[in-house]
């Protein structure tokens, strides 16, 4: 069986010259980031956090950002930039170990997309090692804190370079 590759479409990023856009996009309880679990997540919010790697990458990629805690809504903004973004950073939450839906959404747009986890999935409830999206992804990040969203950003503009 022919499976394409999820970073096939790593050639769409790298024809395209200049500031790179890239969406980044936040599942379900990530809006309360700061305050949510600080041990396991941290304690800054990711308006401030989003605010720092906007000017990290300035001169580089255009970033946006996107949060909702409704499965439907997370496909609905896939659909919407996966087409005209040049990659997006996809932390989905609880969602990452139960959503088909998610993973065939990723599967369905243009955009190469990095899975993203702010904690060691590996290293806590057995259910987190699973995840249902990392196979339509082109790559994963995790464990690093919210550092994980910039490394992340960081590895789909070197693909591009
Ligand atoms: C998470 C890990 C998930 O297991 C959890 O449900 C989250 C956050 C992380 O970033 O570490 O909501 O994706």
């Amino acid at each position: 069986m022919f499976l394409r590759s999820p970073c096939a479409n790593f050639a769409h990023i790298i024809k395209k010259e200049g500031m790179k856009k890239i969406a980044i996009i936040n599942g379900p309880n990530l809006n309360l980031l700061g305050v949510r679990e600080p041990g396991v997540y941290g304690s800054q919010s990711m308006d401030d956090y989003f605010g720092e790697l906007k000017t990290l990458f300035s001169h580089r990629a255009k970033l946006t950002y996107f949060q909702s805690n409704s499965e439907g809504a997370l496909i609905d903004e896939l659909h919407r930039v996966g087409f005209e973004v040049d990659g997006i950073v996809l932390n989905a939450g609880a969602y990452t170990h139960t959503s088909i839906a998610i993973a065939d959404a990723i599967r369905a747009i243009k955009a190469p997309v990095v899975e993203v986890h702010i904690s060691n999935v590996h290293n806590r409830e057995d259910f987190r090692s699973k995840s249902m999206l990392s196979a339509a992804c082109c790559g994963v990040i995790l464990g690093f804190g919210l550092d994980s969203y910039r490394l992340a950003v960081e590895a789909l503009l070197n693909k591009a370079i």
